[in-house]
Protein backbone atom coordinates (compact mmCIF):
# COMPACT_ATOMS: atom_id res chain seq x y z
CA UNK A 1 0.00 0.00 0.00
CA UNK A 2 1.55 3.18 -1.01
CA UNK A 3 1.67 6.39 1.17
CA UNK A 4 1.18 9.35 -0.86
CA UNK A 5 0.59 13.29 -0.07
CA UNK A 6 0.53 16.32 -1.92
CA UNK A 7 1.76 20.02 -0.48
CA UNK A 8 -0.66 22.45 -2.10
CA UNK A 9 -0.85 26.21 -2.80
CA UNK A 10 2.98 26.45 -3.00
CA UNK A 11 3.93 30.23 -4.21
CA UNK A 12 6.88 29.24 -5.83
CA UNK A 13 8.15 25.81 -6.53
CA UNK A 14 12.05 25.37 -7.09
CA UNK A 15 12.22 22.48 -9.00
CA UNK A 16 15.83 23.57 -10.43
CA UNK A 17 14.59 21.47 -14.04
CA UNK A 18 14.34 24.05 -16.68
CA UNK A 19 12.09 21.55 -18.95
CA UNK A 20 9.10 22.26 -16.09
CA UNK A 21 9.37 25.37 -14.68
CA UNK A 22 10.51 29.07 -15.25
CA UNK A 23 14.24 29.82 -15.93
CA UNK A 24 17.46 27.87 -14.51
CA UNK A 25 15.26 27.16 -11.25
CA UNK A 26 12.17 25.72 -13.48
CA UNK A 27 10.05 27.54 -10.83
CA UNK A 28 6.56 26.78 -11.19
CA UNK A 29 3.85 29.47 -9.41
CA UNK A 30 0.80 28.12 -7.30
CA UNK A 31 2.26 24.53 -7.27
CA UNK A 32 1.66 21.53 -5.87
CA UNK A 33 4.15 19.08 -5.27
CA UNK A 34 2.95 15.04 -4.63
CA UNK A 35 5.09 12.60 -2.89
CA UNK A 36 4.63 8.94 -2.58
CA UNK A 37 6.93 6.41 -0.75
CA UNK A 38 9.61 8.63 0.00
CA UNK A 39 10.25 9.96 -4.14
CA UNK A 40 8.58 13.00 -5.76
CA UNK A 41 5.80 11.36 -8.03
CA UNK A 42 3.79 14.46 -9.17
CA UNK A 43 4.86 17.97 -9.56
CA UNK A 44 2.58 21.11 -11.86
CA UNK A 45 -0.07 23.60 -11.34
CA UNK A 46 -1.91 23.19 -7.71
CA UNK A 47 -5.53 23.06 -9.77
CA UNK A 48 -3.88 19.79 -11.66
CA UNK A 49 -3.71 17.75 -8.22
CA UNK A 50 -4.80 14.58 -8.11
CA UNK A 51 -7.92 15.21 -5.93
CA UNK A 52 -7.94 11.68 -4.37
CA UNK A 53 -4.21 12.36 -2.87
CA UNK A 54 -4.73 14.30 0.85
CA UNK A 55 -3.34 17.60 1.13
CA UNK A 56 -1.58 20.14 3.13
CA UNK A 57 -2.20 23.33 2.27
CA UNK A 58 1.43 25.17 2.78
CA UNK A 59 -0.27 28.88 2.67
CA UNK A 60 0.94 30.93 -0.44
CA UNK A 61 5.28 30.30 0.74
CA UNK A 62 7.43 29.32 -1.29
CA UNK A 63 9.50 25.43 -1.18
CA UNK A 64 12.51 24.73 -2.85
CA UNK A 65 14.79 21.25 -2.65
CA UNK A 66 16.76 20.35 0.78
CA UNK A 67 20.23 22.33 0.36
CA UNK A 68 23.03 19.56 -0.31
CA UNK A 69 26.08 20.61 1.75
CA UNK A 70 28.99 18.88 0.00
CA UNK A 71 31.75 19.97 2.82
CA UNK A 72 31.40 19.39 6.39
CA UNK A 73 33.79 18.96 9.25
CA UNK A 74 31.73 17.65 11.68
CA UNK A 75 34.21 14.91 13.20
CA UNK A 76 35.46 16.93 16.47
CA UNK A 77 35.53 17.75 19.97
CA UNK A 78 36.54 20.99 21.87
CA UNK A 79 36.27 24.42 21.31
CA UNK A 80 38.27 27.17 19.69
CA UNK A 81 36.54 30.62 20.57
CA UNK A 82 39.26 31.78 21.72
CA UNK A 83 41.22 31.40 18.66
CA UNK A 84 38.20 33.28 17.03
CA UNK A 85 38.05 35.83 19.16
CA UNK A 86 42.38 36.61 18.68
CA UNK A 87 41.48 36.48 14.92
CA UNK A 88 39.25 39.36 15.22
CA UNK A 89 41.51 41.03 17.26
CA UNK A 90 44.15 40.63 13.85
CA UNK A 91 46.34 37.20 14.63
CA UNK A 92 46.37 35.47 11.26
CA UNK A 93 44.17 32.43 10.51
CA UNK A 94 46.39 29.62 9.68
CA UNK A 95 46.36 25.67 9.48
CA UNK A 96 47.78 25.11 12.38
CA UNK A 97 45.02 25.84 14.73
CA UNK A 98 43.59 22.48 13.52
CA UNK A 99 45.76 20.60 16.27
CA UNK A 100 43.92 22.37 18.54
CA UNK A 101 41.01 20.31 17.69
CA UNK A 102 43.07 17.43 17.37
CA UNK A 103 44.26 16.80 21.18
CA UNK A 104 40.56 17.11 22.12
CA UNK A 105 38.64 15.23 19.18
CA UNK A 106 41.57 12.04 19.93
CA UNK A 107 40.24 12.59 24.41
CA UNK A 108 36.77 12.33 23.25
CA UNK A 109 34.74 9.04 23.19
CA UNK A 110 33.10 7.79 20.46
CA UNK A 111 29.44 9.34 22.04
CA UNK A 112 31.02 12.74 22.31
CA UNK A 113 32.16 12.60 18.96
CA UNK A 114 28.45 11.39 17.66
CA UNK A 115 26.89 14.25 19.64
CA UNK A 116 29.02 16.85 18.36
CA UNK A 117 27.90 15.90 15.15
CA UNK A 118 24.03 14.50 15.32
CA UNK A 119 23.30 18.39 16.92
CA UNK A 120 25.14 20.14 13.88
CA UNK A 121 23.32 17.86 11.36
CA UNK A 122 19.76 19.28 13.40
CA UNK A 123 21.52 22.61 13.19
CA UNK A 124 21.58 22.05 9.33
CA UNK A 125 17.89 20.15 9.33
CA UNK A 126 16.66 23.56 11.25
CA UNK A 127 18.54 25.94 7.93
CA UNK A 128 16.98 23.75 5.39
CA UNK A 129 20.25 21.12 4.52
CA UNK A 130 18.88 18.04 3.73
CA UNK A 131 22.00 16.18 2.74
CA UNK A 132 25.78 16.27 4.18
CA UNK A 133 29.18 15.16 3.92
CA UNK A 134 31.05 14.34 6.71
CA UNK A 135 34.55 14.48 6.96
CA UNK A 136 37.09 12.87 9.11
CA UNK A 137 40.31 14.87 9.86
CA UNK A 138 41.01 15.82 13.11
CA UNK A 139 41.96 12.26 14.74
CA UNK A 140 45.13 12.78 12.80
CA UNK A 141 45.91 8.96 13.89
CA UNK A 142 44.64 5.86 12.67
CA UNK A 143 42.41 4.79 15.75
CA UNK A 144 40.50 8.01 15.95
CA UNK A 145 40.89 8.35 11.97
CA UNK A 146 39.12 5.10 12.04
CA UNK A 147 36.19 6.92 14.91
CA UNK A 148 35.63 9.27 13.12
CA UNK A 149 34.76 7.59 9.23
CA UNK A 150 32.95 4.96 11.38
CA UNK A 151 30.91 7.76 13.08
CA UNK A 152 30.25 9.52 10.38
CA UNK A 153 28.92 6.90 8.14
CA UNK A 154 26.16 6.08 11.20
CA UNK A 155 24.85 9.53 10.10
CA UNK A 156 25.51 9.92 6.43
CA UNK A 157 25.92 8.20 3.13
CA UNK A 158 28.87 10.74 1.81
CA UNK A 159 31.87 10.05 3.95
CA UNK A 160 35.24 11.69 4.08
CA UNK A 161 38.33 10.22 4.92
CA UNK A 162 40.31 13.85 5.84
CA UNK A 163 43.51 12.08 7.65
CA UNK A 164 45.30 14.56 5.73
CA UNK A 165 44.12 17.58 6.84
CA UNK A 166 47.52 18.64 8.40
CA UNK A 167 50.50 16.71 9.55
CA UNK A 168 49.60 15.13 12.50
CA UNK A 169 51.93 16.35 15.42
CA UNK A 170 53.69 13.42 15.99
CA UNK A 171 55.26 13.66 12.76
CA UNK A 172 56.08 17.30 12.33
CA UNK A 173 59.75 16.93 11.42
CA UNK A 174 58.91 14.31 8.86
CA UNK A 175 55.79 15.18 7.14
CA UNK A 176 56.75 11.76 4.38
CA UNK A 177 56.55 9.51 7.05
CA UNK A 178 52.64 10.93 7.80
CA UNK A 179 51.87 10.41 4.20
CA UNK A 180 53.38 7.09 4.55
CA UNK A 181 50.82 6.37 7.40
CA UNK A 182 47.77 7.68 5.61
CA UNK A 183 48.24 5.88 2.35
CA UNK A 184 48.98 2.25 4.30
CA UNK A 185 47.37 1.77 7.91
CA UNK A 186 45.63 4.67 7.64
CA UNK A 187 43.30 4.28 4.65
CA UNK A 188 43.63 0.75 5.32
CA UNK A 189 41.32 1.42 8.51
CA UNK A 190 39.12 4.16 7.18
CA UNK A 191 38.23 2.86 3.33
CA UNK A 192 35.79 0.26 4.32
CA UNK A 193 33.85 3.52 6.58
CA UNK A 194 34.37 6.02 3.84
CA UNK A 195 33.40 6.36 -0.02
CA UNK A 196 35.68 10.21 -0.64
CA UNK A 197 38.84 10.72 0.29
CA UNK A 198 40.32 14.73 0.37
CA UNK A 199 43.62 16.13 1.45
CA UNK A 200 43.96 19.95 2.57
CA UNK A 201 46.52 21.01 -0.42
CA UNK A 202 47.69 24.12 1.11
CA UNK A 203 50.14 26.25 2.63
CA UNK A 204 50.90 24.63 6.02
CA UNK A 205 49.47 21.51 5.33
CA UNK A 206 49.90 19.18 2.22
CA UNK A 207 52.19 20.01 -1.30
CA UNK A 208 50.69 19.46 -4.57
CA UNK A 209 52.64 16.14 -4.65
CA UNK A 210 51.83 14.88 -1.27
CA UNK A 211 48.10 15.61 -2.61
CA UNK A 212 48.57 13.63 -5.29
CA UNK A 213 50.63 10.62 -3.78
CA UNK A 214 47.59 10.54 -0.90
CA UNK A 215 44.49 10.84 -3.54
CA UNK A 216 46.03 7.99 -5.91
CA UNK A 217 46.32 5.69 -2.87
CA UNK A 218 42.62 6.63 -2.02
CA UNK A 219 41.27 6.24 -5.78
CA UNK A 220 43.40 2.98 -5.74
CA UNK A 221 40.86 1.91 -2.40
CA UNK A 222 37.97 2.44 -4.95
CA UNK A 223 37.57 5.67 -2.95
CA UNK A 224 36.25 9.05 -5.15
CA UNK A 225 38.65 12.03 -4.47
CA UNK A 226 37.52 15.66 -3.53
CA UNK A 227 40.47 18.31 -2.34
CA UNK A 228 40.53 21.74 0.03
CA UNK A 229 42.82 23.96 -2.20
CA UNK A 230 43.97 27.76 -2.71
CA UNK A 231 42.23 28.59 0.68
CA UNK A 232 45.72 30.30 1.98
CA UNK A 233 47.48 31.33 -0.84
CA UNK A 234 47.99 30.45 -4.70
CA UNK A 235 48.88 27.05 -5.22
CA UNK A 236 49.44 24.61 -8.04
CA UNK A 237 46.87 22.51 -7.51
CA UNK A 238 44.34 22.89 -10.02
CA UNK A 239 45.71 20.63 -13.03
CA UNK A 240 46.40 17.93 -10.42
CA UNK A 241 42.83 18.09 -9.23
CA UNK A 242 41.64 17.94 -12.43
CA UNK A 243 43.67 15.26 -13.92
CA UNK A 244 42.28 12.85 -10.86
CA UNK A 245 39.12 13.69 -11.40
CA UNK A 246 38.43 15.47 -8.08
CA UNK A 247 35.02 15.67 -7.80
CA UNK A 248 35.26 19.20 -5.91
CA UNK A 249 37.94 21.43 -5.53
CA UNK A 250 36.77 23.53 -2.47
CA UNK A 251 37.46 26.79 -0.87
CA UNK A 252 39.54 28.71 -4.10
CA UNK A 253 40.08 31.96 -3.15
CA UNK A 254 42.84 32.46 -4.71
CA UNK A 255 42.85 31.49 -8.63
CA UNK A 256 44.32 32.63 -11.68
CA UNK A 257 42.17 33.39 -15.05
CA UNK A 258 44.13 29.71 -16.01
CA UNK A 259 42.68 27.94 -13.20
CA UNK A 260 39.16 29.32 -13.79
CA UNK A 261 39.62 28.49 -17.22
CA UNK A 262 40.64 24.94 -16.79
CA UNK A 263 38.06 24.38 -14.38
CA UNK A 264 35.38 25.41 -16.48
CA UNK A 265 36.79 23.05 -19.07
CA UNK A 266 36.70 20.03 -15.97
CA UNK A 267 34.71 17.82 -14.23
CA UNK A 268 35.65 18.96 -11.23
CA UNK A 269 33.08 21.63 -9.60
CA UNK A 270 34.55 24.75 -8.04
CA UNK A 271 32.67 23.82 -4.38
CA UNK A 272 33.52 27.80 -2.59
CA UNK A 273 32.71 27.88 1.05
CA UNK A 274 32.07 31.87 1.88
CA UNK A 275 32.14 31.41 5.60
CA UNK A 276 35.49 30.29 5.88
CA UNK A 277 36.51 33.87 4.00
CA UNK A 278 34.14 35.42 5.82
CA UNK A 279 34.91 33.75 9.77
CA UNK A 280 38.78 34.03 8.76
CA UNK A 281 38.71 37.46 7.48
CA UNK A 282 40.34 36.40 4.11
CA UNK A 283 41.41 39.35 1.86
CA UNK A 284 39.54 38.27 -0.60
CA UNK A 285 36.38 36.51 -1.87
CA UNK A 286 36.41 33.56 -4.79
CA UNK A 287 35.99 34.70 -7.93
CA UNK A 288 32.48 33.34 -7.86
CA UNK A 289 31.36 35.96 -10.62
CA UNK A 290 34.20 34.57 -13.54
CA UNK A 291 33.31 30.70 -12.49
CA UNK A 292 30.02 31.27 -13.60
CA UNK A 293 30.85 33.53 -16.34
CA UNK A 294 33.91 30.89 -17.59
CA UNK A 295 31.15 28.33 -17.41
CA UNK A 296 32.57 26.26 -14.50
CA UNK A 297 29.95 24.83 -12.40
CA UNK A 298 29.98 26.55 -8.48
CA UNK A 299 28.43 24.16 -5.29
CA UNK A 300 28.29 26.74 -1.97
CA UNK A 301 28.58 25.14 1.32
CA UNK A 302 28.82 26.62 5.02
CA UNK A 303 32.44 23.86 5.80
CA UNK A 304 31.04 24.14 9.15
CA UNK A 305 34.64 23.12 11.05
CA UNK A 306 35.36 24.52 14.45
CA UNK A 307 38.36 26.65 13.49
CA UNK A 308 37.81 28.60 10.06
CA UNK A 309 33.53 28.72 9.88
CA UNK A 310 31.99 27.50 12.69
CA UNK A 311 28.24 28.18 11.08
CA UNK A 312 25.49 24.96 9.45
CA UNK A 313 24.11 28.00 8.00
CA UNK A 314 23.26 27.51 4.19
CA UNK A 315 21.18 30.74 3.94
CA UNK A 316 24.04 32.82 4.98
CA UNK A 317 25.81 31.20 2.38
CA UNK A 318 23.89 32.24 -0.49
CA UNK A 319 23.21 35.83 0.97
CA UNK A 320 27.37 35.93 0.90
CA UNK A 321 27.62 34.47 -2.63
CA UNK A 322 24.28 37.36 -3.72
CA UNK A 323 26.73 40.43 -2.04
CA UNK A 324 30.56 38.92 -1.83
CA UNK A 325 30.97 36.97 -4.98
CA UNK A 326 28.16 38.67 -7.42
CA UNK A 327 26.38 35.79 -7.78
CA UNK A 328 22.32 36.23 -8.83
CA UNK A 329 19.78 35.36 -5.86
CA UNK A 330 19.42 32.09 -8.72
CA UNK A 331 23.20 31.32 -9.44
CA UNK A 332 23.30 31.34 -5.11
CA UNK A 333 20.11 29.22 -4.82
CA UNK A 334 21.09 26.58 -7.57
CA UNK A 335 24.46 26.55 -6.03
CA UNK A 336 23.42 25.72 -2.55
CA UNK A 337 20.92 22.79 -3.98
CA UNK A 338 21.74 21.27 -7.45
CA UNK A 339 25.67 22.59 -7.18
CA UNK A 340 25.70 20.34 -4.00
CA UNK A 341 24.15 17.52 -6.00
CA UNK A 342 26.91 17.51 -8.75
CA UNK A 343 29.59 18.08 -6.12
CA UNK A 344 28.60 14.80 -4.71
CA UNK A 345 27.78 13.46 -7.85
CA UNK A 346 24.42 12.72 -6.89
CA UNK A 347 21.62 12.63 -9.48
CA UNK A 348 18.79 11.79 -6.93
CA UNK A 349 18.79 15.45 -4.41
CA UNK A 350 19.03 18.90 -5.59
CA UNK A 351 16.36 18.67 -7.52
CA UNK A 352 12.88 18.19 -7.73
CA UNK A 353 11.69 16.26 -10.63
CA UNK A 354 9.55 13.05 -10.76
CA UNK A 355 11.94 10.58 -8.98
CA UNK A 356 13.74 12.26 -7.17
CA UNK A 357 14.26 12.34 -3.11
CA UNK A 358 11.77 14.08 -1.46
CA UNK A 359 14.23 16.00 0.39
CA UNK A 360 12.85 19.59 0.15
CA UNK A 361 12.01 23.08 2.53
CA UNK A 362 9.37 24.87 2.92
CA UNK A 363 10.01 28.87 3.47
CA UNK A 364 8.27 31.38 5.73
CA UNK A 365 8.19 33.48 2.39
CA UNK A 366 6.50 33.99 -0.55
CA UNK A 367 9.77 34.21 -2.43
CA UNK A 368 13.30 32.00 -2.78
CA UNK A 369 14.77 35.64 -3.28
CA UNK A 370 14.10 35.82 0.68
CA UNK A 371 17.14 33.72 1.08
CA UNK A 372 19.25 36.36 0.88
CA UNK A 373 16.68 39.54 1.10
CA UNK A 374 16.64 38.38 4.75
CA UNK A 375 20.18 37.57 5.68
CA UNK A 376 20.50 35.77 9.29
CA UNK A 377 16.44 35.36 9.62
CA UNK A 378 15.71 31.85 10.16
CA UNK A 379 13.06 31.30 7.31
CA UNK A 380 13.07 27.66 7.64
CA UNK A 381 9.19 26.64 8.06
CA UNK A 382 9.68 23.01 7.85
CA UNK A 383 12.23 20.36 6.46
CA UNK A 384 11.41 16.96 5.03
CA UNK A 385 14.18 13.85 4.16
CA UNK A 386 12.70 10.99 2.08
CA UNK A 387 8.94 12.77 2.84
CA UNK A 388 9.52 12.36 6.23
CA UNK A 389 9.29 15.76 8.48
CA UNK A 390 12.90 16.03 10.04
CA UNK A 391 12.22 19.64 11.02
CA UNK A 392 9.49 21.98 11.65
CA UNK A 393 8.28 25.06 13.20
CA UNK A 394 5.01 23.76 14.18
CA UNK A 395 3.59 26.47 11.16
CA UNK A 396 2.86 24.69 8.87
CA UNK A 397 -1.33 24.05 8.09
O1 LIG B 1 37.93 23.77 5.50
N1 LIG B 1 40.98 24.17 5.27
C1 LIG B 1 41.07 23.18 5.97
N2 LIG B 1 40.22 22.74 6.88
C2 LIG B 1 39.15 23.50 7.47
C3 LIG B 1 39.59 24.28 8.64
C4 LIG B 1 40.13 23.48 9.68
C5 LIG B 1 40.34 24.18 10.99
O2 LIG B 1 40.83 25.32 11.07
O3 LIG B 1 40.00 23.50 11.98
C6 LIG B 1 38.49 24.36 6.42
O4 LIG B 1 38.51 25.59 6.48
FE1 LIG C 1 36.98 22.29 4.82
Amino acid sequence: MSNSFTLTNISQLVTNNSAIGDGDLGVITNAAITVTDGIVSWVGQASDADSSVPKTDVGGRALIPGFVDSHSHLMFAGDRSQEFAARMAGVPYSAGGIKVTTDATRKASDDQLRNVAKSLIQEMHESGTTTVEIKSGYGLDVATEERSVRIASELTDEVTFLGAHVVAPEFSSDAEAYVDLITGEMLNACAPHSNWIDVFCDRGAFTTAQSRRILEAGVAKQLKPRIHLNQLEQGDGIAMAIELDCASADHLTYLTDEDISALAASNTVAGLVPGADFSTRAPQYPRGRDLLDAGAVVALSPDCNPGSSFTTNMPLMIALAVREMHLSVDEAVFAATMGGAISLRRDDVGHLSIGSKADFALLNAPSYIHLAYRPGVPLISTTWKDGNVIFTKGDLA
